[in-house]
């Protein structure tokens, strides 16, 4: 096809030829000069500007800059569209550099400076490299499960070089602890355990990590962690405490064997505050002594315990009980004593 071209209209295939001489070589191996002309890689940050030098001398007769294969520009003549491509105001004879401002990673690549001197053609590369800071750009939503349940979650980041992900657990118990690498983080039947934030953290050295977290709540049936018996004296105000630990935060009920107590009614009062309900006897009498239980309930379960309430009379039936103990041990060593002192 070509060959026929080059016959039939020998001209126009004369001066395709001498195009591509112009242009491909400087672009391709930099063929007699002899100098190869390869400097150092350019590293810019996405969206700072790029300088691409070019040292020139007297003798040179053209000059131009290009991206790939396309001219940027040729002499003072601007070819490229691209507004954030200028040429500098190089006031040196023996400087040719353009500016690329705002730089985007589609601007990374080879660039050359071709030059022209005594029809000898002479290139420049350099290699343009764009550098992103990591940046993570999805993340799960804060989730919410029942225990046993499993829990997936994602985080995406961006960056050049490629973003390193990392996951670390900061649980409400107060450990931290990396998870794992990686995108996606699987937790398989989550426990109480597994509750609490996970950060992503997205890092490729360019800049300071990107950070993001995810809340996880795992929701589980109360367990009563404080039921303590109270020895209150008649007269004086009492307080029963419970406190129940669960997700969602649990609800309660007081109990004197099966008779429900209600707020406000026989004298007494339930306060709940947070994880804590307080029965508070305004002025306890001989009749309130016994055996309560304080019921915590969720959406996940229900749990119960018992708590006394007892009066000055049982905590001195106990003390007393030692009290009667080292006492006679005392008696036994003072006997044994005055025994021996006898022979
Ligand atoms: C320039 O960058 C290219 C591609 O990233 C790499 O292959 C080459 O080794 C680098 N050269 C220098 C001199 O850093
Ligand atoms: C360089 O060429 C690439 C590929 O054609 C293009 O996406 C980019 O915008 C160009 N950059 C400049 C500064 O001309
Ligand atoms: C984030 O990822 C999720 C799941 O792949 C997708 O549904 C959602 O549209 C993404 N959000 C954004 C802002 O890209
Ligand atoms: C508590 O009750 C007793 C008898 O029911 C009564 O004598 C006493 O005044 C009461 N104390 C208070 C502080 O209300
Ligand atoms: C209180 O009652 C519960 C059952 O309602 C029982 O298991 C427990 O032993 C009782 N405690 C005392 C000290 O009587
Ligand atoms: C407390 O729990 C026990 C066993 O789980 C149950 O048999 C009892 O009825 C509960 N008591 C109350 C007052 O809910």
């Amino acid at each position: 096809m070509g060959m026929c071209l080059c016959l039939t209209v020998p001209g126009r295939c004369l001066l395709v030829l001498g195009l591509k001489l112009f242009f491909l070589i400087p672009a391709g191996v930099p063929a007699r000069s002899g100098e190869p002309g390869l400097k150092d890689n350019i590293t810019v940050r996405q969206g700072d500007s790029a300088v691409l030098k070019c040292n020139v001398d007297s003798k040179v007769s053209r000059v131009a800059w290009l991206n790939r294969t396309t001219i940027l520009f040729a002499g003072n003549e601007k070819w490229s569209l691209d507004p954030r491509v200028v040429l500098m105001e190089n006031t040196a004879v023996t400087e040719y550099s353009i500016k690329i401002q705002n730089v985007d990673v589609h601007d990374e690549g080879p660039y050359v400076c071709s030059i022209l001197t005594n029809k000898k053609p002479k290139s420049t590369k350099v290699h343009l490299i764009v550098q992103v800071p990591a940046r993570i750009t999805n993340i799960s939503k804060d989730v919410t499960v029942n225990e046993g349940s499993n829990v997936n979650l994602m985080c995406l980041a961006v960056g050049r070089p490629e973003a390193n992900i990392m996951w670390k657990h900061i649980s409400p118990w107060g450990t931290h602890r990396f998870v794992t690498e990686g995108e996606n983080l699987e937790l398989k039947s989550v426990t109480k355990e597994h509750a609490g934030a996970y950060e992503c953290i997205a890092s490729n050295d360019i800049s300071t990590p990107d950070y993001q977290t995810v809340q996880v709540t795992v929701n589980y049936p109360p367990f009563i962690s404080k039921a303590r018996s109270t020895g209150t004296p008649v007269g004086q105000k009492g307080v029963l405490q419970c406190e129940a630990s669960a997700v969602p935060r649990a609800d309660f009920e007081w109990y004197k064997e099966d008779r429900r107590l209600l707020n406000g009614l026989n004298g007494v009062k339930i306060e709940n505050q947070g994880k804590q309900s307080m029965l508070i006897f305004f002025n306890v009498s001989e009749e309130d002594y016994g055996n309560y239980t304080c019921v915590a309930m969720n959406t996940m379960g229900i749990t119960n315990a018992s708590i006394i309430l007892y009066g000055p009379g049982a905590m001195h039936n106990v003390n007393g009980a030692a009290t009667l103990t080292r006492c006679s041990t005392r008696l036994l060593l003072t006997v044994t004593s005055l025994y021996l002192l006898k022979f």
